[in-house]
């Protein structure tokens, strides 16, 4: 049923090394598309990353900045080498990586409505991208390390000015098993008129 197929989707953070055939990849990727967007703009933009020579040079941009960040707030170094050291394996260990990108400039009209709009319609591509996934039997998760180093991100991957990260996706066959997860009662949160 397409319900238990939803509801069985999880965040996947350690991958095997198996590759993910290129069909797959833009099947994935062209069923994120037929996400909802205000407009019908389509403000999404996809930068895939497999390159062995481009990850690392991605991991290391974003640890660095996570390192300065987690220094100025005053982190143990320990907390920080284990957190870089973690994140760094993670995009090792990610066959696929998709850096979810926003283009500013795909909005009707320059407003704060519209731009919220604009980030909107950017997550529900990525929403339907880790469901598109999901029913390849791949799993991912969303990670948001790039909203803290988008110009850096955007330069070490050489982006077009307008496309900014919002995202990044990473994509593998499931090492893991996901822990169970709690979720809020239903009336906590929901008001019925
Ligand atoms: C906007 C957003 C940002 C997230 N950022 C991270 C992140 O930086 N690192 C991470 O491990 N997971 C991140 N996640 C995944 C959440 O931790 C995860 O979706 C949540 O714990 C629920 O688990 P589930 O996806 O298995 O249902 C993010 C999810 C969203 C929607």
């Amino acid at each position: 049923m397409l319900h238990d197929f939803l509801r069985s989707r999880r965040s996947v953070r350690r991958f095997k090394p198996d590759p993910i055939p290129e069909s797959v990849i833009e099947r994935v990727l062209t069923t994120a598309t037929y996400a909802p967007s205000a407009h019908n703009r389509q403000p999404w933009r996809f930068v895939v990353i497999k390159n062995p020579d481009v990850k690392p040079r991605l991991a290391k941009t974003l640890t660095n900045k996570m390192r300065l960040d987690m220094q100025a707030e005053g982190a143990a170094e320990s907390e920080i080498d284990k957190r870089v050291s973690n994140s760094l394996r993670r995009i090792d260990e990610a066959p696929l990586i998709i850096m979810l990108c926003r283009d500013v400039t795909d909005v009707r009209i320059n407003t704060p409505e519209e731009t919220v709009m604009n980030i909107q319609s950017t997550a529900l591509a990525g929403l339907q991208l880790l469901l598109a996934a999901h029913a390849e039997g791949l799993g991912g998760n969303w990670i948001c390390w790039p909203l803290y180093a988008a110009k850096e991100a955007q330069s070490v991957l050489n982006l077009p000015e307008t496309w900014e990260p919002q995202a990044m996706i990473i994509i593998g066959y499931s090492n893991e098993q996901p822990k169970q997860k709690e979720l809020k009662p239903l009336n906590t949160i929901s008001i019925y008129l």
